[in-house]
């Protein structure tokens, strides 16, 4: 059955991915992202596809991207969020400024996007919500060379902590679970130095780092009727990366 789905981080990496497989297996999906250029570059302009150039920090857009989404296709079955900012700074170089900036896009963004979107789904037919942590913050990761820092690993902890409240503040009406990808090739990790990848690399029993369409899947699969008795839930898709 084919479902309206709102994906935020829509415009690059994993959302893109999720976004157009969706699109490859029928559904309808409203983009949501601050980088409106991009993604309408990136995706087809079609009858199912709408988009919100939007930031999920604040609570008027995700407001609006829930009653955009309402207004063009008559409900909403599922939110895939994907979009984070990234913070790459180590402990003894970052500031309240980006520590606040970083919980604002990462942790409340994702509650606000979440509260949107349970509003309408628990007073209609119910729904599913994905939400997005990271491997980095199971590994430790201490910033600098491009990966995560401190900022970014403690946003995605919480975001664990949100995945779980919210399971058992919706269920039975609507699931929530979280993907925590591992290292995946998108915009994210576009910093990492050559010694960077090949040292990070050899961390996955895979031996590489995922593709952005390899994430999405476990997002696809959560959403679907398949994962119905899923909720506060985390799957980790990391290549193995969590064994040292
Ligand atoms: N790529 C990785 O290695 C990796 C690893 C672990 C977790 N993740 C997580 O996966 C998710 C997707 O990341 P990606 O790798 O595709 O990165 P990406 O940089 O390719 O995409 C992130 C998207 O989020 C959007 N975004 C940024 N700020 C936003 C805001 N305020 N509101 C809405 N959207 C916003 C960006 O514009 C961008 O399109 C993120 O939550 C990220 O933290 C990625």
């Amino acid at each position: 059955m084919s479902k309206t789905i709102l994906i935020t981080g829509a415009a690059s990496g994993i959302g893109l991915a999720s976004a157009k497989m969706l699109l490859e297996k029928g559904h309808r999906i409203v983009a949501f992202d601050p980088q409106e250029d991009l993604m309408r570059a990136e995706l087809p302009n079609c009858e199912e596809v709408e988009f919100f150039c939007g930031d999920v920090s604040k609570t008027a857009d995700c407001q609006s991207s829930v009653i955009k989404t309402v207004e063009k296709f008559g409900n909403l079955d599922a939110l895939m969020h994907w979009g984070a900012a990234h913070s790459t700074k180590r402990w003894d170089e970052l500031d309240a400024e980006e520590c606040n900036f970083i919980m604002a896009v990462n942790v409340t963004g994702s509650f606000l996007i979440s509260q949107a979107a349970a509003h309408n789904m628990m007073s209609h037919n119910g729904g599913s919500i994905v939400l997005t942590t990271s491997a980095s913050m199971l590994y430790g990761v201490t910033g600098g060379n491009g990966q995560g820092g401190p900022a970014y690993a403690t946003s995605k902890a919480a975001i664990i902590g949100l995945n779980r409240s919210l399971a058992r503040s919706l269920a039975p009406k609507v699931r929530c679970n979280a993907v925590s990808p591992g290292i995946a090739e998108t915009a994210m990790i576009a910093d990492y130095s050559t010694d960077q990848r090949a040292a990070m690399s050899k961390r996955f029993p895979m031996g590489r780092f995922g593709e952005p369409e390899e994430i999405a899947n476990a997002g696809i699969f959560l959403i679907s009727e398949k994962a119905s008795f899923i909720t506060g839930e985390v799957i980790h898709v990391n290549g193995g990366s969590n064994f040292n």
